[in-house]
């Protein structure tokens, strides 16, 4: 049996999501909030994500009949209560004890997807048993980092397989970690216990023997990393549709469209990968407009609003992701606070479909969007 997650007390006042940013940085140490928090470099992108979807600005529609109206979403094939799921975050039990667990309980009561990050401090396992039979339950998907050893890689593919995971989220901006200078100030280092247990009988890489000349960037650490082959050796061995995390160009979504990827999530990894790379709204259009509409395609990037959730839709999103702002909630307040981040970000979209006249997602398009003369 699962233990229930712990139920902490939301603190007074919390009623939108950025509240829990200031909670969470209250109840972490230093070395927790770095990595939960922190972006790459200078944070140009952590930041631009959300400014980006602040100054879209909308131009609503008003007297339309809006009775009847709901957030359902059709997603692989399966309808979804609404389009908000949890993007994979590695180590949550660094954040508050019940970490995976509590999230995924959280997820399940309210109907969200879930994305099981491969460096989880949970068994993927373990995870699937909690949530898997409940009938009111969102998409439960496993991310998949490639790992250096392909048979590795395949039976840990297995594994979410047979847990009953619907869809494997392939990674792929982030052959390495951004220069993540807050990390680095602090020293950053895992807590003792908190590991990636689901990495666990993970050989060590092969060290490369560099001769001079050699850079331990290029010739070491990305001569393992994944390329646009490793797509279909990664097809071959599994009958779960993949979706690829971390798309940006619009050219790479034509690629991954062509070799039949199931679903695309447009993201620049929360801004922790490469700084300066663009926000993910001004992505979504180009990307949407190059895949078209019958490709399944998600975004997620400084999401914190039901506005933002909105204009992703309006963008040509089917879906959303949020990241840090669950995690703020489960450092907070454990399973308790997610669920109520997730709930306030549903109840919130409901208020912007309201005041922009749109009874449903399908409603939502890119007239809700103010255009500039
Ligand atoms: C992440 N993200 C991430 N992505 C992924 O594919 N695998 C992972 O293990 C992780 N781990 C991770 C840890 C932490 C602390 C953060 C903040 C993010 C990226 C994540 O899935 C997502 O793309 C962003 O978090 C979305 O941006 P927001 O909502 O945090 O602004
Ligand atoms: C991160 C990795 C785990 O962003 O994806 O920390």
């Amino acid at each position: 049996m699962s233990p229930i997650p712990e139920l902490g007390a939301i603190p007074a006042g919390t009623v939108n999501l950025t509240d829990y940013t200031a909670h969470a940085r209250s109840r972490l140490d230093d070395n927790a909030w770095a990595y939960f928090s922190g972006g790459a470099a200078d944070e140009l992108t952590l930041q631009a994500n959300r400014t980006a979807w602040d100054q879209l600005l909308l131009h609503p529609r008003v007297l339309r009949a809006l009775a009847g109206g709901h957030t359902r979403q059709t997603l692989l094939g399966r309808v979804l209560e609404h389009p908000i799921m949890l993007a994979p975050v590695a180590f949550q039990r660094m954040a508050h004890p019940d970490g995976e667990l509590g999230t995924a309980y959280a997820a399940a009561a309210q109907s969200a997807g879930i994305i099981l990050s491969t460096q989880a401090t949970t068994s993927l396992e373990h995870i699937a048993q909690a949530i898997v039979a409940d009938p009111g339950r969102g998409p439960l998907w496993f991310q998949l980092y490639l790992q250096h050893e392909r048979a590795f890689t395949q039976a840990l593919v297995q594994r979410a397989e047979a847990a009953g995971y619907e869809a494997l989220v392939l990674t792929v901006d982030a052959p390495t970690s951004g220069a993540r200078d807050r990390e680095r100030r602090v020293e950053f280092k895992l807590p003792p216990g908190i590991t990636a247990v689901n990495l666990a009988n993970l050989p060590e890489a092969p060290v490369a023997s560099l001769s001079p000349g050699k850079s331990a960037m290029f010739d070491g650490l990305l001569s393992m990393a994944p390329t646009w082959s490793d797509i279909a050796w990664l097809q071959s061995i599994t009958r779960l549709p993949i979706l690829l995390k971390g798309i940006l160009h619009e050219d790479d979504a034509r690629q991954a469209a062509q070799l039949g990827v199931a679903g695309l999530i447009v993201s620049n990894h929360g801004g922790r990968t490469l700084d300066t790379a663009i926000p993910t709204a001004w992505a979504l259009p180009r990307i949407a407009q190059a895949v078209g509409p019958n490709m399944p395609l998600l975004v997620d990037g400084g999401i914190r609003r039901g506005t933002d959730v909105l204009k992703a839709i309006a963008l040509g999103a089917h879906a959303v992701l949020i990241g840090r702002p669950y995690v703020h909630a489960l450092a907070t307040a454990g399973a308790l606070g997610v669920a109520h981040v997730i709930r306030l970000l549903r109840d919130e979209l409901e208020i912007a479909m309201a005041l922009t006249g749109c009874a449903t997602l399908d409603d939502i398009t890119p007239s809700v969007l103010f255009k500039h003369p």
